[in-house]
């Protein structure tokens, strides 16, 4: 056993140098690599090549892509505020909704908003950068300029008359996933949320005939106003026009409306034409026995820093309200009985 170990050792020794031809594999492998070292390099470049640009270059941006689509964008708030003819100050809330893996920074964009389904967006919003992940809110908080008065027009008359609207926001942003490139995808989302439904459930929970007229007002009231959305809505000054079976009997007032989310109950102040509504009352083919007359009510202006707000008149003319009044009662209250 010693022996040969010996033996093997001594041939070794006595071998190596000279007869190269019969190096160890060892020696052999790294007097290749000195050789073709160059060969392996551009072999193991190319490997890496092939294998990881695909990854980056396409199957990345697929996968950015996948994900994008796959999100869910939620509106929890949105504040319209300070309206003018053309612009309004937007403060909003949107939830971003993943279960990717991935959380990539997503760089601020310019997104086009528009109702889903129309042929122009009603403006573009700046939306501020967001790392992606399950719960993210994103803030936008800006004077939006719209660019299309009409579209918002329609948008805001979407709002007014249906159960739910659905929003199309359209954006190309950047996004980069940890120490990779940044890498560009396409924001198509439809976000559905909470309309006005018509204000059902609008109602004139109050009202009584003021026997001194205040700033030409003759009738002071409350109103109930149901707002299942979630936006606040300012809409300044808002004139609704009152009228019996088609007849005009005189104008209401929302003074400086602030619609918020959830239940309003809002001052109103009415302009009432009280010949009218007696001599109606007090005529022998008065429909009206019980004394509660119907007031359908129609949006006539909105009107904010003595501007009118084209967008508000629109929804709110678009919509048809009907109230049943007492108004028996009403006259009751100032002495007036047994029309
Ligand atoms: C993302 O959605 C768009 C349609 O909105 C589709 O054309 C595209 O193929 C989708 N991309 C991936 C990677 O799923
Ligand atoms: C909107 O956000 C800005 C900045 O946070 C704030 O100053 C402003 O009061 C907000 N407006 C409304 C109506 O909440
Ligand atoms: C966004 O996607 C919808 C369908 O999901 C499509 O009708 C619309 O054309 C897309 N928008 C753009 C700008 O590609
Ligand atoms: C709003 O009023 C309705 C009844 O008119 C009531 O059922 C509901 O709970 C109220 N909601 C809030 C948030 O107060
Ligand atoms: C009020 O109604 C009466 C009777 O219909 C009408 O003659 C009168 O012009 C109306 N007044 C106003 C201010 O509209
Ligand atoms: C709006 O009210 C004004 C009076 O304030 C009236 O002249 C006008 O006809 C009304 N417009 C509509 C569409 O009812
Ligand atoms: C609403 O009208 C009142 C009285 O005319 C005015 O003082 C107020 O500034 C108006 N509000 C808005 C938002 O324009
Ligand atoms: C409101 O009434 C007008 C005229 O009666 C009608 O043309 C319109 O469709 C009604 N709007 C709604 C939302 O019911
Ligand atoms: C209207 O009010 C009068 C006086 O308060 C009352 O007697 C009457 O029952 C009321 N009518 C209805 C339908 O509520």
């Amino acid at each position: 056993m010693s022996d040969t170990k010996a033996e093997a050792t001594g041939v070794e020794a006595a071998t190596l140098p000279s007869a190269p031809a019969k190096r160890s594999f060892g020696a052999r492998v790294a007097a290749h690599y000195k050789k073709w070292w160059w060969a392996h390099l551009i072999a193991f470049v190319i490997v890496v090549l092939v294998v990881v640009l695909p990854v980056i270059y396409v199957g990345y941006p697929k996968i950015a892509q996948r994900d994008v689509n796959d999100s869910t964008l939620d509106i929890t708030s949105m504040v319209i505020s300070d309206p003018t003819p053309d612009s309004f100050q937007l403060n909003q809330t949107q939830v971003i909704g993943s279960d990717s893996s991935y959380h990539p920074q997503i760089y601020a964009f310019n997104a086009a908003v528009s109702l889903a389904g129309a042929a122009a967006p009603f403006t573009t919003v700046r939306v501020p950068g967001v790392k992606s992940e399950d719960g993210a809110e994103i803030e936008v908080v800006q004077k939006v300029d719209l660019s299309d008065v009409d579209a918002f027009g329609d948008y805001a008359k979407a709002v007014m008359l249906n159960e739910e609207v659905s929003l199309n926001i359209y954006g190309e942003p950047e996004l980069r996933q940890g120490s990779l490139p940044k890498t560009k995808v396409t924001y198509n989302k439809t976000v559905t949320m909470k309309g006005l439904n018509q204000l059902k459930g609008f109602d004139v929970t109050e009202f009584h005939i003021l026997l001194t007229t205040k700033n030409g007002r003759n009738m002071d009231g409350t109103v109930y106003i149901p707002n299942p959305s979630v936006m606040t809505i300012e809409m300044g000054n808002l004139t609704l026009d009152l009228s019996v079976a088609g007849k005009p009997m005189g104008q209401s007032f929302l003074d400086n409306l602030i619609l918020k989310p959830g239940n309003n109950t809002i001052p109103m102040t009415s302009t009432v034409n009280q010949t009218a509504i007696i001599s109606m009352l007090t005529s022998k083919s008065n429909p009206y026995k019980d004394g509660v007359v119907p007031f359908d009510i129609t949006g006539n202006s909105s009107v904010y820093n003595g501007k009118t707000l084209p967008y508000f008149t629109e929804a709110l003319s678009a919509n048809n309200l009907t109230v049943h009044l007492n108004v028996t009662k009403a006259l009751a209250e100032i002495g007036l009985t047994n029309l």
